[in-house]
């Protein structure tokens, strides 16, 4: 994939560049701009009655638009049209599916300002994360079609030794279900489900219910691309209401999944009810991610890559650092230069340039959070916690925090946001370490920072993860060059943004 830098997201850094593109994405940002999603089933917007008020994370007297929930008769009317459009998409050729995510990303470059303000308004993303968002997002469109036109345009032909040609093909299940979690709420969303459609299936799309307006911006930007509208359908609403029969339902021929994995074991066993053929689930989790540094490993380093790691999007990303093992012979130079830098850090207002760290989705994750810091504050020690801008208690602010603690058997499930766990090890119990945080079952990231050759490589093959960073941080994989994707408790696999991701979409068909 050679065009993974693509050319969107101008120079932050650059006056020239990044004044044209801000002003673009201010004239969004304003409180008279409100934005209304409903659900959207065969193309028609249906108006439930059903209405949330969409408060954005940094201050909750602000909202940034209304959105309707589905219902049991929407949830049913989508599949029933999801169905019925199943053949003839299915039968337009793979190249011309991919022409449709084409058009979609070029469709997502042009209306980048509208989606950055919905990514700061929504979802409380920082610029960064915000031109990340809607870069991965095309990444993933532009990607998953080339792919399609690689593997799924021709059929393969298998010759046996008796000289017969046997002829097989790659194509779409039926209808697939694709739920998707808050912390990426284009990239994420988009990626499912243009993955799904490419291969041929027709798609029911449940966001989170945190930031279904985006959502609802992509999937008219999808159909506007060319996407039937009958191929397509929009459901927001919670899990019970909406997740779950999209998923016990008997027609649904596969189902994409990313959030917690408390979630994802729920959906396998309603699935597994179903008493019908098993059907694929391509399941993306949580992690307790950790990272070595081992004495050879240069101080400033470690701490400019671990400080990101655990507090870049406010700790909101599957991949983020949750517990950082330093070797003892250094601990005492390292700590101190954690505390400085998160002295440094700035929590704040997401759309502003001096922002590094902006508000949690809401108030159950803030208060999970601070729960957390509480009980931390009586079984670790306080290493640092960053300062709370005066108008924290608008919104839903978490101050970044380290706390030393003496064994990760004291963390018990993720904790999803700004918190940094740091425990010392002595080098003769590395193995030991590798073994003990194998044994969490998640599987998700790890970063290791050495100088040593041969203690990464012993680190790489023990280690039971599914994305492994040296000497760098380890957040931010990137489409079709770091595929992304756990192991265990943290996913099935196929990694997204990866060659082998379409290929469990689709079912292969003897010709
Ligand atoms: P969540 O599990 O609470 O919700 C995810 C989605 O599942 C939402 O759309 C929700 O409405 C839906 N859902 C809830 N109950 C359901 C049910 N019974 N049936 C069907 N759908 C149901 O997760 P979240 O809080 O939105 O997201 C954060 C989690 O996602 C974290 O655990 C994070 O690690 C994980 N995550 C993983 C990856 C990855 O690639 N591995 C990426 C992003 C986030
Ligand atoms: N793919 C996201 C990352 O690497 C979760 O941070």
């Amino acid at each position: 994939f050679d065009d993974r830098k693509n050319s969107f997201g101008p120079n932050i850094e650059i006056e020239s560049e990044w004044t044209p593109f801000k002003a673009k994405i201010d004239s969004f940002m304003g409180q008279d701009k409100q934005w209304r999603a409903y659900p959207i089933v065969g193309g028609e917007k249906v108006e439930t009655g059903n209405t949330h008020l969409v408060q954005s994370p940094y201050d909750h007297s602000q909202t940034a638009g209304q959105l309707d929930w589905a219902d049991a008769n929407t949830v049913s009317k989508a599949i029933d049209l999801a169905q019925a459009a199943f053949p003839a998409w299915s039968a337009h050729s793979a190249s011309e599916r991919a022409d449709c995510l084409d058009r979609t990303a070029d469709l997502m470059e042009d209306n980048y300002a509208e989606l950055i303000a919905l990514c700061h308004r929504e979802a409380g993303k920082t610029i960064q994360d915000s031109i990340d968002e809607v870069r991965e997002a095309v990444d993933f469109c532009r990607y998953y079609a080339q792919q399609a036109r690689s593997h799924f345009a021709a059929p393969t032909t298998y010759i046996d030794f008796l000289g017969q040609d046997k002829q097989a093909q790659l194509k779409g299940r039926g209808v697939f279900t694709c739920i998707s979690p808050w912390n990426f709420p284009l990239a994420i969303f988009a990626g499912q489900i243009v993955a799904a459609l490419v291969v041929g299936n027709t798609v029911i799309a449940k966001p989170a219910e945190q930031t279904s307006l985006i959502a609802m911006r992509a999937i008219e930007l999808m159909h506007q691309a060319g996407i039937p509208t009958d191929a397509l359908h929009l459901l927001p609403g919670d899990g019970a209401t909406v997740g779950a029969p999209l998923t016990s339902d008997k027609r649904i021929a596969g189902l994409a999944f990313t959030g917690s994995t408390g979630t994802a074991q729920l959906i396998n066993r309603t699935l597994a009810a179903r008493g019908v053929a098993p059907v694929p689930v391509i399941a993306e989790t949580g992690g307790q991610n950790a990272m070595l540094v081992d004495s050879t490993s240069l101080p400033e380093q470690v701490v400019r890559d671990a400080v990101h790691s655990a507090f870049a999007s406010a700790g909101q990303r599957c991949s983020a650092l949750r517990v950082l093992f330093v070797q003892a012979d250094i601990a005492d130079r390292v700590i101190p230069m954690i505390r400085g830098a998160m002295q440094e850090q700035s929590v704040g207002l997401p759309y502003l340039h001096s922002t590094d760290v902006g508000p949690v989705i809401d108030k159950k994750a803030q208060t999970i959070l601070l729960e957390h810091i509480e009980h931390m504050k009586s079984v670790g020690t306080l290493i640092a916690q960053s300062a709370l801008p005066d108008f924290a208690d608008k919104g839903t602010f978490v101050a970044p925090t380290a706390f030393e603690i003496s064994s990760i058997d004291q963390l018990t499930d993720e904790k999803f946001g700004p918190i940094l766990h740091v425990i010392r090890y002595k080098a003769r119990d590395l193995d030991k370490i590798i073994d003990t945080i194998n044994c969490s079952g998640f599987g998700l990231t790890m970063g290791v920072h050495s100088r040593n050759e041969t203690t990464c490589a012993r680190i790489a093959n023990r280690a039971r993860v599914g994305n492994l960073y040296i000497n760098r941080d380890q957040v931010g994989a990137v489409v079709g060059v770091q595929p992304f994707g756990g192991q265990g408790l943290s996913g099935t696999g196929p990694k997204a943004g990866g060659p082998h991701y379409l290929q469990r979409f689709a079912i292969e068909q003897d010709l």
